[in-house]
């Protein structure tokens, strides 16, 4: 498989924001931007990754408009069903179409102490509900002062691709923490760098089939005057955008970036 079969994904990782009145809206004017500007579907996967109080709603929508949107998930429980307070599982998610999850983003790592081994839990309990886990890595400022910028994320994807099937479906998000919401992205170089050696790690635990056939995103401050530039590198598969995915312009001009790939 040549570099160009892989579909390039942009993700809107909504994070803790939209109710889901306004989840509605926002979808509706996202998919009429995309159309009145004539974009094509199938040329780039659009996936929303809305608050779990929306998904419903927006499954909806997207059903009944026919809105060629993927679905997904900002977290899963390492369980499927039980006495776990609060969590929800992969069986609820794939029942509401949910076909992807992102999984221990640092936000997450940060604020609920998920390890590893946390990440590597909920990416099977994705896989066995259907569901492509969306594994985000990436290294802190501090980390990529002592160690380079690979070498962190390349350890946390390696921990979590142990002993996983080898046709297993996933995506990787390379998101360095110290350009998340701060309007300091990586460059270009950097990303492509560090999306490189993250396919290396697939292609040793998982061969060299997935590592051809698997996406790998670049994540943080990602927008729309700086897509193309991320997009024009070989192992970068598309974009995990945080801040710019909650603006409808903004993010709909980060899914045509194939218009401005020459900018
Ligand atoms: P950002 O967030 O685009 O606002 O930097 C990216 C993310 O956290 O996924």
């Amino acid at each position: 498989m040549g570099v160009n079969a892989r579909t390039p994904l942009i993700a809107g990782n909504w994070k803790m924001n939209l109710d889901h009145l306004q989840a509605v809206a926002f979808v509706q004017k996202l998919h009429w931007t995309l159309k009145d500007a004539k974009f094509e579907e199938g040329s780039v996967e659009v996936a929303v990754f809305p608050p779990f109080t929306d998904i419903r709603s927006v499954q909806t929508l997207i059903d009944a408009d026919k809105i060629p949107f993927a679905l997904g998930a900002q977290d899963i429980s390492t369980h499927d069903s039980g006495a776990y307070t609060g969590e929800v599982s992969g069986a609820f998610l794939s029942k509401l179409q949910c076909g992807y999850v992102i999984i221990g983003h640092s936000e997450r790592r940060e604020y609920h102490n998920e390890t590893d081994e946390v990440v590597a839990a909920k990416t099977r309990a994705a896989l066995k509900h259907g569901i492509v886990p969306v594994i985000c890595v990436g290294e802190t400022a501090e980390d990529l002062e002592k160690h380079g910028a690979s070498a962190v994320p390349v350890a946390q994807l390696a921990a979590v691709l142990d002993g996983l099937d080898k046709k297993s479906d996933i995506v990787v998000a390379y998101e360095p923490v110290w350009a998340i919401g701060s309007g300091q992205a990586a460059t270009p170089q950097q990303a492509q760098d560090v999306c490189a050696a993250l396919r290396g790690v697939i292609a040793e635990k998982l061969g060299a089939d997935a590592a051809a056939r698997t996406r790998v995103l670049y994540g943080g401050s990602v927008k729309a005057a700086n897509i193309a530039s991320f997009m024009r590198e070989p192992d970068v598969d598309g974009a995990l955008v945080g801040g710019a995915s909650l603006v409808v312009d903004e993010f709909a001009a980060i899914a045509r970036y194939q218009k401005h790939v020459g900018v």
